[in-house]
């Protein structure tokens, strides 16, 4: 039997509190908007259409697999990143929002992204290209290069480059790491693989279990992304630029000896480590010393 869309919306969002999920407003919303085609403005402004019992069914079985502990974007398919909607895909990382932190500390740095000059950026381990993308979306006059070594990612990457319209200022390379990219670069950066591989299995379920290892398994510590990164960093950057890369917890004492051992120093000591969200140290930004 059709139900107006405010009341599912709400059942949605009891049978998953029910399950002991924190969000379930938002992820019901989420779910229900995807499935029915309604726009968050729809369910405010028409909160009694009817949701017909097709949908009805088809948001049955993602409320169970919800409940299971499937993330909403695996589900629907989608993220939202800094305002913009990408496709995700099972060979790519959910997009974080701590991984926002990265973009906005890229975007502050000073005459790299203010429009003033062409830039170059170099996007290492892209996945989704949620990086990189928002950086040439936010920066008309921004080109760039994303690697990953999963071919499935980059196509991903290129999907969600051509609907956010930056296609045509975007070069994908599939490569480990950024061996054979040519050119030279204003930012280099990177959120690489950084979970040590031993504690991959002790993760949250909706992590493990749906993210693939090779975006989450950084070798034994943890670091090998890091220690590849830096060796080869100052090969692709210009004179003036920077590398900003986004680690774990507790991590970042680790990262700024790799990156000094390669040749490189935080910018500053009090605006070279920028915080994510929870107020821990998430990213790092270097110059050649
Ligand atoms: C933590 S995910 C980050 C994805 C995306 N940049 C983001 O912030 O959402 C790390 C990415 O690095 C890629 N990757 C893993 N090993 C790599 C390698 N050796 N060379 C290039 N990319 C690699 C993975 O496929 C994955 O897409």
């Amino acid at each position: 039997m059709p139900l107006e869309a405010h009341k599912l919306h709400r059942d949605i969002a009891a049978r998953l509190r029910t399950a002991g999920i924190d969000t379930a407003m938002l992820d019901g919303r989420l779910i229900l908007c995807h499935v029915t085609g309604l726009s968050d403005v729809d369910l405010i402004a028409q909160p009694q259409t009817l949701v017909c019992d097709e949908h009805i069914s088809q948001i049955e079985d993602m409320i169970n697999r919800r409940r299971a502990g499937e993330p909403v974007s695996r589900l629907t398919g989608c993220k939202e990143f800094f305002g913009r909607e990408f496709r995700v895909a099972p060979a790519t990382l959910d997009p974080r929002p701590d991984t926002e932190v990265l973009v906005e500390a890229a975007l502050r740095l000073p005459g790299v992204l203010q429009g003033k000059q062409p830039v170059r950026v170099l996007d290492i381990g892209t996945g989704t290209g949620v990086v990189i993308i928002t950086l040439l979306a936010e920066v008309s006059s921004a080109t760039g290069v994303a690697t990953d070594v999963s071919q499935d990612a980059l196509k991903v990457c290129r999907s969600n480059a051509v609907a956010l319209g930056v296609d045509d200022r975007l070069e994908t390379v599939c490569t480990s790491w950024a061996d054979g990219v040519t050119g030279k670069f204003d930012l280099v950066v990177s959120n690489p693989p950084y979970i040590a591989s031993h504690e991959i299995a002790g993760l949250a379920a909706g992590v493990r279990d749906y993210d693939p290892g090779l975006a989450l398994d950084g070798g034994p510590d943890g670091l090998d992304a890091y220690r590849a990164i830096f060796a080869d960093a100052a090969g692709w950057l210009r004179s003036e630029g920077h590398v900003l890369v986004e680690f774990g917890k507790g991590q970042h004492a680790d990262v700024v000896q790799i990156a000094a051992r390669e040749g490189f120093t935080l910018i500053d000591d009090s605006t070279g480590l920028v915080h994510d969200l929870a107020g821990e140290i998430r990213c790092a930004i270097f110059r050649v010393c």
